[in-house]
């Protein structure tokens, strides 16, 4: 039987010479493999309370928006800055070079809430740690970071682990 990661697809010197991009969209356009990858992602969850699922822009909308749905809670997104329509809490994060923003709407999240941060793919660590902060900001109890995709040589696993993160991610 395929796996998760027989479905994703390494493209070349995208988005710059000499980066393997890894990329879910064979995984989401497959019907067998979008399922297990929800089915995967959920396993450890079960039994666990959530009340909230939050997204990273933007692969993390897609498979936060199904969780949300198999589990008929809420979804919110966390977006790249300037995208949000309303009154939103920024935080700002390292990339590779330079910093970046991101934003939650300041009334996403009720204080108390349980919530499963997801995203397709862990690297750095940075964005996952900004939604992190913005989740905690609100009052919001993190019960489970999950990915599809790590890359262990960047650190993010252990990034976030160090913030006390309970971290769950499909495949290396
Ligand atoms: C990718 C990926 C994660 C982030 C991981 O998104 O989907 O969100 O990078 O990197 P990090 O762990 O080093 O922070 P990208 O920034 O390419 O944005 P996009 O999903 O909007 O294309
Ligand atoms: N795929 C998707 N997002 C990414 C990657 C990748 O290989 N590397 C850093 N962000």
């Amino acid at each position: 039987m395929k796996t998760v990661k027989d479905y994703i697809r390494t493209i070349v010197d995208f988005p710059h010479e000499g980066i393997m991009f890894r990329d879910v969209t064979t995984l989401f356009s497959d019907p067998r493999g979008f399922r297990m990858c929800i089915d995967q992602i959920l396993n450890p969850y079960a039994g666990t309370r959530i009340d909230k699922v939050a997204g990273l822009e933007a692969r993390g909308f897609i498979i936060g928006g199904a969780i949300a749905h198999q589990l008929s809670v809420g979804f919110t997104p966390i977006r790249k800055k300037g995208k949000l329509p309303g009154a939103t809490l920024s935080q700002a994060y390292q990339l590779e070079y330079g910093e970046a923003v991101m934003e939650i709407h300041d009334d996403a999240i009720q204080p108390g809430e349980k919530v499963l941060l997801v995203d397709d793919l862990l690297a750095t660590g940075g964005t996952a740690q900004a939604g992190i902060q913005l989740i905690e900001k609100l009052g919001g109890e993190i019960v489970g970071c999950a990915f599809i995709v790590d890359l262990p040589e960047l650190g993010g696993r252990a990034k976030l682990e160090a913030m006390g993160m309970d971290v769950h991610i499909l495949c290396e």
